[in-house]
């Protein structure tokens, strides 16, 4: 469990999702905790299948069930156990308390409705504009994510994928939430768009003291908008901390090999050291650390139990076994 703060609009404990399919049962997230305080981005970083959007899901809600069952955990969101809430509670709770950017903006938006009114409409509900307002907010809210505003009067299908995706951010940016869950929003988007888009969330998110999680597997992507930093392996988190000390003074042996996999800006030969082999299969964890099969400081220890968490400072963690010796350094 996580240390305890007075301004916290997320908290998170023990959270066990399986997805329990004729092929087997995928482990998809497996006892994780998880802070997040006011104002603050929580960047939640990790490779395909580590179990980002299934965790992200579960704060609303939304984990497709069956196959998905949550095994153990509890969720506070804005001091409310939401577990314990009726259907029609959660619908109140996502817009208003916490809304969610998915990765693919197809599903998000209304096909009959012309995207304008779609903002519009979030904005009468969530800020209680008139009508008038509410289109020249709309207009406004284009503008921000680099969509002419006069576009306000098309459909969706007349968009690209990438222009789709601007519309849903800023739809979900004009509810305000209190938490807003963004699941790898600019992948879709091309580098320019995307550096554009991700510097307007991050400025619209600092002037209404938003919170925000931010899931990427792109470290870049972390360095830019967070605060504080996730490292989720096999659906455990296996080091968080400040972004600094994430980067700064990696404890990790998984975090060390995605820093080491990056190409690096000075070096001209591009020599990227990918960690060999692969994450388990969700479907076949192994015991003990699921790093440890992949990881070249391994003892026997790693393979038999899971790894506590060890402490480097007031927030900043390892979930590694090597840190019960004195002497491990990386
Ligand atoms: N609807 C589903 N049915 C069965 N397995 C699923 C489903 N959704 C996700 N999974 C499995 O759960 C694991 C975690 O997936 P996911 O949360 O989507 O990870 P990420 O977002 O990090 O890529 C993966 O092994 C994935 O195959
Ligand atoms: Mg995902």
């Amino acid at each position: 469990m996580d240390k305890h703060y007075d301004d916290e609009v997320l908290r998170v404990e023990d959270l066990t999702v399986y997805y329990e399919t004729a092929e087997g049962t995928a482990k998809a997230v497996n006892n994780l905790d998880l802070v997040v305080r006011k104002g603050k981005t929580v960047g939640l970083v990790g490779e395909t299948g580590s179990g980002k959007t299934t965790t992200a899901l579960s704060i609303l809600r939304l984990v497709p069930d069956p196959p998905g069952v949550i095994k153990s955990g509890k969720i506070i969101l804005d001091g409310m156990d939401i577990f314990t809430l009726t259907e029609g509670e959660m619908d109140m709770v996502r817009g208003y308390h916490a809304s969610m950017i998915f990765q693919d903006p197809m599903t998000a938006l209304n096909p009959l409705m012309t995207v304008g009114d779609q903002i519009a409409e979030t904005l009468r509900i969530h800020e209680g504009l008139n009508k008038a307002d509410s289109i020249a907010k709309a207009q406004e809210m284009l503008k921000v994510v680099g969509i002419p505003p006069e576009r306000a009067k098309e459909y969706p299908h007349q968009f690209s994928g990438g222009m789709k995706q601007r519309v849903v951010i800023a739809i979900a940016l004009a509810c305000q939430p209190k938490l807003m869950i963004a699941d790898e929003p600019t992948t879709a988007l091309d580098v320019t768009i995307q550096a554009q888009v991700l510097r307007e969330m991050k400025q619209l998110k600092e002037k209404s003291d938003m919170s925000m999680i931010m899931i990427t597997h792109d470290l870049g992507i972390i360095a830019q908008m967070c605060d504080e930093v996730a490292v989720i392996y096999a659906g455990r988190i296996i080091e968080y901390g400040e972004l600094r000390e994430v980067f700064k003074d990696t404890k990790h042996p998984y975090t060390q090999g995605l820093f080491d996999s990056l190409p690096k800006i000075n070096d001209t030969r591009e020599m990227l050291q990918p960690i060999p082999g692969l994450m388990p299969d969700p479907m076949e964890l192994p015991e003990g650390c699921a790093f440890a099969p992949r990881c070249k400081y391994a003892t026997e220890k790693c393979k038999q139990g899971l790894p506590p968490k060890h402490y480097f400072g007031d927030t900043h963690y390892a979930a590694c076994w090597r840190y019960e010796d004195p002497e491990f350094r990386l």
